[in-house]
Parts: C-alpha cells; structure tokens; sequence
C-alpha cells in the first residue's frame, strides 16, 4: 500500500514539474516577445505580408514590483541619486504609471506619454524619427527613451532640463505634443476624474493636486525603469566570461581602442553609463542645417509593396509648424560657439532604441557606425574626438555587437509591467463636452 502512495506521489511531483515547465516555458516565450514594434514589419514589402500586431485587448502584461530595481544593485549601474524631497514610493510610481499611461492629460483625450514613450519600444517610439503629438502634429526631435533615463544630469537633446520633476510638464503643455491649455487646466481636469484624489492622497498625504506632486509622481514611475545587468555588464563587471561571445569582446575593444567611442560614451570603475553629461558636435545637426542628409524625395510605402514617391517640399507643406533649425544647444544659450551642440545619448539598450541621434536620422546601429567611421560630418564646430577611423568590416561587425550586448535583464519585466497598466481613456463620468460634463463654465 505505502509502495503505491509513494509511486503515486512519485508520479504527482513528475506530473508537478512537468506542469510547471511548460508554465515555465510559455511564460517566458510570451515575455521575450515583449520587446519590438507591435508590429514588426518583416516582409512589409511584400504584398503578401500579414501583420502580427496584436489588439490592445490582446496583448496581456504583468506587474511588477518596480521599486525594487531602484533599491538592488544591478551590475553595471552606480547607485541611484533620489532627490531628498521626492523620496521614492510604491504609492507614487503606481500613481506616476497611471498618469503616465492616461490620455486623459492631452487636451482632446488622445495622446498620453506612453504613445511616444512606447514601452515595448525601449520606451521611445521605433518606427518614427521625429515624434508625432496630438492630432499628428510634428515635432522637431526624436524621442529620447525613458530606460535609465534617472542617470541623466541634463535631459532633453540640448539638455534645457535638469530634473524629472519638472520636465513633467513641458510635453503636457507642448502645443505639438499633449497640448494642455495651463497647469491649472489640467489640475482641476484630474481633480473631476474620479479615483485621483484619493491616489494623490496615498501617494502624497495631505498636499492634494498641484503642480509639484503631478510632477513628483510621474518622476518616481520615470526614475524607476533603471535596468543593468545586461550580458556585457555580466562579462565586465561581474567576470563571467561565458555571459558575451568572442566577437562582444573583440567589439568592446574597438569601443574604448581604436573607435575611441569611449572618449565621450564614458565607463567607470565599477558602472558604466556611456554618459559624459556634455554636449558634443558629431555633425549630425550640421548636416541637417544644410541639407546635407535630406534628398529632394521621399519613398513612402502606403501599404504592404505599394510605394509612392513625394516630393519632400509636399511632406513638409502639411506639418502644422515649418521645420525650424534644430541648432542644439544653441537654441537654449544663444552662444554662436554652441551650434549643433548634442548631448551624449547612453548607450544602454542601444539595439531596443531605433532610430537614433536627435533627429533620429540613421535607422539601424550600422549607420550609425559607419558615420562614426567616416569621420561624422566636417563643419568648423566639429568636435576634435571625430575622426575617421578606418574600421575593418569584422571591427565594425564586432563593435555592433557589443553595442547589442548592453539589452538590461528586466527589460522584459519592465515592458510586461506597463502593458499592465491602465490605459487612462475617457470615461462617460470624465468632464467632457460629450458627456455634457464640462469644467464649469457658464455654470
Ligand atoms: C509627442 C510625443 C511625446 C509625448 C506625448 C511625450 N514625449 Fe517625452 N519626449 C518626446 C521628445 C521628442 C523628447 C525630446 C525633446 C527634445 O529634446 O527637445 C522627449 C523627451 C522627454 C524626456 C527627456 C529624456 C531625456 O533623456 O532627455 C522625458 C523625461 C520625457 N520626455 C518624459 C515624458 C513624459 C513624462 C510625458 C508625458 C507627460 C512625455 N514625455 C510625453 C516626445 C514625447
Ligand atoms: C565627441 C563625442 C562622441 C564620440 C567620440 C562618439 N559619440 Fe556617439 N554620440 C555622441 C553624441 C553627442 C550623440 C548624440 C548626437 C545627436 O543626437 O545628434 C551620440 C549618439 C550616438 C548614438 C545614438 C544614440 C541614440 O540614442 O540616438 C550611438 C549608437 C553612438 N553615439 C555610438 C557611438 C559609437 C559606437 C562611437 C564610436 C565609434 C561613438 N558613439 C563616438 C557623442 C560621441
């Protein structure tokens, strides 16, 4: 008899952990896919290409409990700096993530900072260069990701803002972005929507709506997606020495050799950020400015292998504002010493990011190695760190696989995390003209 029970039990834990395999297995095949375009596009030049998006009801994400990546070490990254009056929250990153996600802070209920910042994109958006706001209106720039983005001493690509706090609420006010009409608008707005009262009052006891918790919220959700760990970090700091093939280790060492990438892209003792907190001239704006990188036409493909070209003067007659010259830190200085002046972008999660520089110019990291290769783009500003490099094809093969090897290990948490998040859509009960619930005017 006991013989048989324990056959039996002998079979339930087999059973058991077969159970938990394919658990095991599907959970993770379903996260790893987390990562790219909902819709990838491969084969889109094709007429028999069928897509792959899934239906915002489709996809099903998983929460996480994010604070955790701001208080554990994670290899490669140095600790994080918390403002001393924004100390960081569970209550205030559920409340940040809300808000983030919540399309109810634009002015007609559409465009919340996830649809730029798009999460399974390496929170930046993959297939535009320059970011698109509410009712498509074009902006100048390409959008920065928000994965590490705590580390950033200066933010924006001519680095105008210093803290997350307050970057907040440029994008709510932005014309050509979510396009508020006031601060005060969009407090009494959130004030009306039922259920953030009470969130403000968890997250922040007794301080109500304003403009400084508005910004501290959604900063805290912001400060933590901090994500290392990645396989190179796994290699260099953690000396692993099976965690990166050969070709990563021969491509770090064109990174911080000949390629002399390091020289701005700066790695530490014990961290690396690929950040100098400065700004450089690489030629990108340069090139821009002058029209050295813009053809008279554009092929655009209307649908999957129908293309038509068109006249670039055509694409840029119907952008709401007239391309203006994007001259980087200049804008912001006025100093003629301070054209075409960039930030250094990190390099981590580099290959999740595409397309990249601040006009997010260059679609995949091969362009922008071979721009780096040819010396970036002369122009008497050209900063004296660019020069030609002469990379062979294995070197340069090798250094976009080391920039490949810099994917964070939560990456997938942190994606599936968000695609749980409420998506904030307008509700019957929500102030709306449609609902005949406006904000009290003429009351
Ligand atoms: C229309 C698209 C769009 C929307 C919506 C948007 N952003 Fe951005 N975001 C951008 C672009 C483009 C930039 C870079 C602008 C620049 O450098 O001048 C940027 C920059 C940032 C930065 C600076 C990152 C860095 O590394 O410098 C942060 C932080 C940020 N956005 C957060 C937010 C938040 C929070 C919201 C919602 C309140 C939001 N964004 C809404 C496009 C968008
Ligand atoms: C003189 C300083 C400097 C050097 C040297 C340098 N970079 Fe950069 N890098 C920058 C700046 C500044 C930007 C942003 C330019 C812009 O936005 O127009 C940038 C952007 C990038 C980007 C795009 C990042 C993004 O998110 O859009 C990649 C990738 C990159 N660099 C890789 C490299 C590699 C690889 C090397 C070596 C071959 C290198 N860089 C050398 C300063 C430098």
């Amino acid at each position: 008899m006991s013989e048989i029970s324990s056959l039996f039990s002998y079979f339930r834990l087999i059973f058991f952990l077969f159970i938990l395999f394919f658990c095991g297995m599907s959970f993770s095949s379903e996260l790893s896919n987390y990562s790219g375009p909902g819709d990838n596009k491969d084969g889109y030049n094709s007429k028999d290409y069928e897509t792959n998006s899934l239906s915002l009801s489709d996809r099903k994400g998983k929460s996480a409990d994010l604070i955790k990546f701001v208080t554990m070490k994670q290899l490669g990254l140095p600790k994080l700096d918390i403002p001393k009056d924004n100390p960081i929250t569970r209550e205030k990153i559920e409340l940040g993530k809300k808000l983030f996600f919540d399309r109810r802070l634009s002015l007609n209920n559409t465009m919340s900072c996830g649809m730029c910042h798009v999460p399974e994109q390496g929170f930046t958006s993959n297939e535009i260069k320059t970011a698109v706001g509410i009712e498509g209106r074009s902006n100048l720039r390409n959008t920065p990701t928000l994965l590490n983005v705590a580390y950033n001493k200066f933010l924006f690509h001519d680095a105008r803002e210093y803290s997350l706090e307050n970057q907040v609420w440029q994008p709510i006010l932005a014309h050509s972005e979510m396009a508020m009409p006031s601060f005060g608008f969009t407090i009494k707005k959130l004030e009306l929507i039922s259920g953030y009262k009470e969130l403000f009052e968890k997250a922040f006891p007794g301080e109500g709506i304003n403009m400084i918790t508005f910004g501290k919220a959604i900063a805290s959700y912001e400060r933590s997606l901090i994500s290392g760990n990645s396989a190179f970090d796994k290699w260099y700091f953690g000396g692993d020495q099976n965690a990166v093939d050969e070709s990563v280790k021969e491509g770090f060492k064109v990174f911080v050799g000949k390629g002399n990438c390091v020289s701005c892209h700066t790695i530490g003792q014990n961290e690396a950020l690929f950040i100098d907190d400065k700004l450089h001239n690489t030629g990108v704006g340069y090139a821009e400015s002058m029209g050295l990188l813009s053809s008279k036409k554009t092929l655009v493909q209307l649908a999957p292998g129908e293309y038509v070209e068109v006249e670039n003067e055509i694409i840029e007659s119907v952008n709401q504002q007239k391309r203006r010259n994007d001259l980087g830190l200049y804008t912001i200085t006025e100093n003629p010493s301070h054209r075409w002046l960039f930030r250094t972008p990190s390099l981590r999660n580099i290959s999740l990011t595409a397309p990249y520089m601040h006009n997010g110019i260059f679609s995949n990291l091969d362009e922008v190695i071979e721009f780096y290769n040819q010396g970036g783009v002369k122009n008497e500003l050209l900063s004296p760190m660019i020069k030609e490099l002469n990379l062979s094809k294995r070197e340069k093969i090798n250094l976009r696989l080391f920039l490949e090897s810099l994917v964070g290990e939560n990456i997938n948490i942190l994606i599936a995390d968000a695609l749980a998040a409420p998506v904030g859509d307008l509700t019957e009960d929500d102030p709306n003209w449609a609902n005949k619930k406006d904000m009290g005017y003429n009351k």
